[in-house]
């Protein structure tokens, strides 16, 4: 059985890590990574393959730094080509970049099955590009895998798994979480950005964004940092800061007061995470993380993507003005602390889906799969 795996953007590199980690485990399953390439910087792509040992891409695209359109359209084209000459089984897609919509449209028009990893997330914001992305994602794809029971419920709304919309749906728990309990080891060992920084036992706030509505509004971004700028006043604010939002600043002339660092690898990030007192955040995967390592979170979005942080009180959103970021933020240390809510799952979510993705195709194709022998070892 042939899987073509694609990636594109940092946080597909951490889920795709997890995923070949479990597909190795089936001999039976050949994986064939493609990078379309949409973030190519050493510290925003490489260093997460090295780090996490994810294999090296079978096939990169070169496809980056384009509009939507742009993007989506060139990545349509390449992917087509690509899928065509691997003959993939399935098609795997996670989350909601372009990287995501592209190769499942792609894949759909050629009748290759796709799986999509992280489906149901739902805000609601019809205009945001995630959302657009996740939505058409979970309808073109043919299994559908939910990090937490609110996704599963959101298909189930639009009438996934009714007989109505045809695709699978299963709820496994999050990659991310598995992603977090495996590498937490290694990030404690090997990373030394809190010595560096020299952030061990102090107080600190670790901060991204880099979200399109947030960064390409300059009045909002302005509203972000004026508010970073004086709760740095308090308490320091770290920013590991994307190349977009790196870039919006020097467009609109705006200064930040706060401790801007490049991008950081995932060791270091699981550290900064780790060690801080309070994490702010408009990205997707900071916040779960958040959650994961016990930390409150202000999430810098009126509608948030993971509503059932912001729902069980492990998270705080916020409207993107300046008094009302800080008026959140004050409230953090008044946010649930009870972490044993299991939302994402049970750290097995990998293996879980390949497992489910192998019996998917036993169905389909009537052949029986050669399984792996387990061998318990004596002493
Ligand atoms: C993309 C995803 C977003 C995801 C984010 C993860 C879409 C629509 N958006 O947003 O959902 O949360 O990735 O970080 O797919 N750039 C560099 N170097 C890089 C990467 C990007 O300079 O290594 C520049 C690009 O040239 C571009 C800008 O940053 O000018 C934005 O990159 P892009 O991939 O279009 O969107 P992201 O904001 O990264
Ligand atoms: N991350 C990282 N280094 C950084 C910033 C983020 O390793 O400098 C990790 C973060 O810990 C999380 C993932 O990148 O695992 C989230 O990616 P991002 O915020 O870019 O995208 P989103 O999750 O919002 O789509």
């Amino acid at each position: 059985m042939k899987i073509a795996t694609i990636v594109g953007a940092r946080p597909q590199f951490i889920k795709a890590a997890v995923l070949s980690r479990a597909i190795k485990l089936h001999p039976e399953v050949t994986e064939i990574l493609i990078h379309t390439g949409q973030h190519y910087d050493k510290n925003m792509s490489e260093v997460f393959f090295e780090e996490m040992e994810i294999p090296k891409p079978d096939h990169f695209l070169y496809i980056s730094g384009l509009s939507h359109g742009a993007m989506t359209g060139r990545m349509i084209e390449e992917v087509e080509k690509l899928l065509l000459e691997i003959k993939p089984d399935y098609l795997v897609v996670f989350g909601d970049t372009n990287s995501t919509l592209a190769p499942a449209l792609a894949a759909k028009k050629i009748g290759i099955r796709t799986v999509h990893i992280e489906a149901g997330v739902r805000n609601f914001d019809e205009y945001m590009p995630e959302e657009i992305n996740r939505y058409l994602v979970d309808r073109l794809a043919e299994i559908n895998f939910c990090c937490s029971s609110l996704g599963e419920e959101n298909l189930k709304k639009e009438g996934f798994g009714t007989g109505i919309i045809k695709s699978e749906v299963y709820n496994y728990g999050d990659v991310m979480y598995d992603a977090a309990l495996f590498y937490e080891k290694k990030s404690d060992a090997l990373s030394t950005i809190l010595d560096k920084l020299n952030l061990k036992n102090t107080d600190y706030v670790i901060c991204t964004v880099h979200r399109e509505g947030n960064t390409n509004d300059a009045g909002k971004l302005t509203e972000i940092i004026s508010a970073l700028n004086i709760i740095n006043e308090t308490i320091p604010v770290i920013v590991p800061i994307h190349p977009r939002t790196k870039k919006k600043l020097a467009d609109y002339g705006l200064t930040a007061n706060f401790t801007c660092i490049d991008p950081v690898g995932y060791f270091d990030m699981i550290q900064l995470v780790k060690g801080a007192r309070y994490v702010i955040t408009d990205s997707g995967g900071l916040v779960r993380e958040a959650y994961f390592f016990k930390r409150p979170s202000l999430v810098l979005m009126e509608s948030p993507f993971w509503p059932e942080l912001v729902d069980g009180g492990y998270c705080l959103s916020t409207q993107l003005v300046k008094e009302e970021i800080i008026k959140e933020f004050n409230l953090l240390d008044t946010t649930n602390k009870d972490y044993d809510s299991c939302i994402f799952g049970d750290g097995n979510a990998g293996e879980k889906i390949i497992t489910q993705i192998i019996a998917h195709y036993e169905k389909k194709s009537g052949k029986e799969m050669i399984k792996p022998i387990l061998v318990k070892m004596s002493k």
